[in-house]
């Protein structure tokens, strides 16, 4: 059976640093509260003048993955999108990566799934290689959640960053690429997160940041709880769909939403925090962008070895989830 084997992997940040303490100029918080509450110490903003649009910062990160995987852009038959930050309402992000790469084969669309962007993007992308619709396609993660956060409110402006992760998939018959990947959606709890009419007024430390007409709301607590069940149940049946356990896993690469969800959510997998990537103490939560970001750093930290196995996990707005399991082969 023909699916995507990930051939390439890379990720782009925005240069500019906003620190805990940076923040406690902002917003009446703590550096203490942020780090004991979600593992974040600091997290990347984008600004206008330095070209860092999310199809900027997508492309960067897409250059790399290409040049990992030693494949040109003419050769990509797929460009695959999650965000929810693209850089207009259309065309899509996905698009302008197109045209800035010269993929000029390439079918270019956007996928908005929340934070669980990048699953679903690696699974449209995956099951056209299954059924030879496409061979090389491009997956591409990329938020600039700067863009559409309150930065008013402390409940949520101290979790989110921007940036961007990509990977290349080409197919192979070899069984060393997506074994499986398990997707849902609940839009009756739409209301724990979604972007709200209103303005958000951006502090002046903060100038380089363009704020859309909409902002992020989020029932936290709620949301919380709903996380580490769904990635917990999600992550056991994408593992069971080919006969494995959490004990046949290398590496997991959760969505970076909070330290204390990802600890919940390995404890209840009997997964050790040794076999956990974490970077949300450099980035917080990118939302889309976060998993491919941790992935291309995992890669390149040498942490993946051909034949060992990852489990993806994800859970964002919608409410969406899902988890994939990845034979690395690189
Ligand atoms: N600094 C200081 N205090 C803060 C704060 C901040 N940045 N944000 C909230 N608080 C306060 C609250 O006002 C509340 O005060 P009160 O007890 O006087 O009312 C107190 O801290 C506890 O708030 P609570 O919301 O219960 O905290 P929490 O432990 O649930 O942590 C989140 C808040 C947002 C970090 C946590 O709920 C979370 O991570 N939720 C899920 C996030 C998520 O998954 N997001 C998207 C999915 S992709």
């Amino acid at each position: 059976m023909t699916t995507g084997r990930i051939a390439g992997t890379g990720s782009t940040t925005p240069k500019r640093i906003l620190t805990n303490k940076d923040l406690e100029a902002i917003v009446d918080t703590t550096d203490e509260w942020i780090i004991r509450r979600t593992g974040i110490k600091e997290r990347r903003i984008s600004s206008n003048g330095e070209s860092e649009n999310t199809s900027d910062l997508a492309t960067s990160a897409s250059i790399k993955a290409l040049k990992m995987a030693g494949i040109s852009p003419e050769t990509l038959d797929m460009i695959v999108m999650g965000t929810v930050t693209p850089d207009r309402q259309f065309p899509s992000a996905a698009c302008l990566v197109q045209e800035a790469l010269k993929a000029s084969k390439a079918v270019a669309f956007d996928i908005s799934a929340g934070c669980s962007g990048f699953l679903y993007a690696l699974s449209v992308a995956n099951n056209a290689i299954a059924t030879g619709s496409c061979k090389n396609a491009l997956v591409i993660g990329a938020e600039r959640l700067s863009c559409i956060t309150n930065w008013e409110d402390r409940n949520t402006c101290v979790l989110l960053g921007d940036g961007a992760g990509a990977v290349v998939l080409t197919p192979t018959t070899n069984n060393d690429g997506i074994l499986s990947t398990q997707l849902e959606s609940d839009g009756s709890f739409w209301d724990l997160l979604y972007s709200s009419k209103e303005f958000s007024k951006v502090p002046e430390i903060l100038d380089t940041v363009e704020p859309k007409p909409f902002y992020v709301k989020m029932e936290g607590n709620r949301l919380f709880k709903k996380a580490v069940s769904c990635l917990a149940d999600i992550a056991e049946s994408a593992l069971a769909h080919h006969g494995l356990t959490s004990a046949d896993i290398k590496l997991m690469v959760p969505h970076q939403a909070n330290l204390r969800i990802i600890r919940a959510t390995a404890e209840k997998l009997a997964i050790p925090m040794e076999k956990v990537y974490t970077n949300i103490e450099k980035y917080g939560n990118t939302s889309s962008a976060s998993i491919p970001i941790a992935l291309d750093e995992a890669n390149r930290e040498g942490l993946l070895k051909p034949g060992d196995r990852v489990l993806l996990v994800t859970f964002g707005a919608g409410l969406t989830w899902g988890a994939s399991v990845v034979n690395w082969s690189m």
